[in-house]
């Protein structure tokens, strides 16, 4: 086999976040402005071109690849691509992340194509509020999707909150309890500082992962584990469950040390790092080197070389990154 996908930093990239569309049905208030351009259609890849990128990744070694957006399932056609990706010899991890909303129809055929995990976005469980955070979204629909992952029978289903002060801070036990009686894990996660979303201050609803795990801690025990899904998330195990507690926390406790990951944006860049612009243009190079598998993975090895220590996160500041989450592939 090829030796493996190194960084300059000794990191080994193993995981693949593939955007297949900036789009969606929501518009949550730390992802995007209230208006939005969308990308042209004709600059997105194809879907026949993203699943050749992925399989390059994987002939270099990438073990995990998570599908995501926008939201991944507005993408049409989009199950082709599941279908395509869970045939991938090397492939241990086909998952994806989504807003929930379209599930309850999608779930079933996800997991016949494969998909092993599923992470869903899910921020409050009062409505209006849940409305208010997402600005489009309905929380009986996502409610509905979770309960369909749930008989889809995913390996594991993990829920994703993000917490803002004086927004939802104030659920962060009745998300854990949600998640508990259900036997999901959940992610409690800072926000980051990507694009100008015109909402909110960053800083003054900036709610620290310590501060949500007190609160947890107040009620439950919380236990530290070793266990990783190979993301950034710092996993606990809740006293007397078999749920994981997991902290996402890009201000608090960076985690780009042990980062295995790079991102394909739905328009075909190589983004090397979240928080930071570094890019390689591979709709260029396969669309210049038609069926050349070689000249792609020659750019891919050349984009670890400019992949980045970290994100440089600073929460005072104006974003430095103008690039919404939508466009980032979360
Ligand atoms: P698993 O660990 O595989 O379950 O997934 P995950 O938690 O990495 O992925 P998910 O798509 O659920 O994303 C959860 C949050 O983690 C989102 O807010 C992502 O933006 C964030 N995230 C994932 N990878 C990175 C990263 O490399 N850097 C930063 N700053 N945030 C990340
Ligand atoms: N900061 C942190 N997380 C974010 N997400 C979207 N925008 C942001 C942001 N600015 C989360 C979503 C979803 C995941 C992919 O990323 O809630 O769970
Ligand atoms: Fe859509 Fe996810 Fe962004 Fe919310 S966070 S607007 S669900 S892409």
């Amino acid at each position: 086999p090829p030796p493996p996908l190194m960084d300059r930093f000794g990191r080994q990239i193993t995981y693949l976040r593939i955007s297949v569309t900036d789009r969606c049905d929501f518009r949550c208030v730390y992802c995007m402005a209230e208006e939005m351009q969308f990308l042209p259609r004709q600059q997105l890849l194809t879907l026949e071109e993203t699943a050749w990128i992925a399989r390059a990744f994987v002939s270099l070694g990438v073990n995990k690849i998570r599908i995501t957006g926008g939201e991944p399932l507005v993408r049409r056609g989009v199950m082709s691509l599941f279908e395509t990706l869970g045939t991938l010899d090397g492939l241990q991890d086909l998952t994806l992340t989504t807003n929930g909303s379209q599930l309850a129809r999608h779930a079933w055929d996800l997991r016949a194509a494969g998909v092993t995990r599923v992470n869903i976005s899910l921020d409050s469980l009062k409505a209006d509020r849940f409305r208010r955070i997402t600005r489009t979204g309905d929380l009986a629909r996502v409610l509905a999707g979770i309960e369909a992952a749930m008989d889809a029978g995913f390996d594991r289903i993990k829920l994703n909150s993000v917490i803002l002060k004086g927004r939802n801070e104030d659920e962060i036990l009745d998300l854990v309890n949600y998640a508990r009686i259900r036997d999901l894990d959940i992610s409690f996660i800072e926000e980051m500082p990507l694009g100008l979303i015109g909402d909110h201050d960053r800083a003054e609803v900036y709610y620290s992962s310590d501060e949500v795990r007190a609160d947890i801690e107040a009620r439950h025990a919380l236990i530290p584990t070793t266990e990783q899904t190979g993301g950034p998330s710092r996993y606990y195990r809740l006293d007397g469950t078999s749920i994981r507690v997991g902290f996402i926390s890009p201000h608090s406790h960076n985690f780009c040390d042990s980062c295995n990951r790079v991102r394909l944006t739905a328009e075909g860049r190589l983004l090397l790092c979240l928080g930071q612009e570094h890019a390689v243009d591979l709709r260029r190079v396969i669309r210049s080197h038609p069926g050349d598998l070689q000249a792609l993975t020659t750019a891919i090895r050349q984009g670890m070389q400019i992949k980045p220590r970290g994100h440089e996160f600073q929460l005072n500041a104006q974003p430095v990154i103008f690039r919404h989450m939508n466009r980032t592939g979360g």
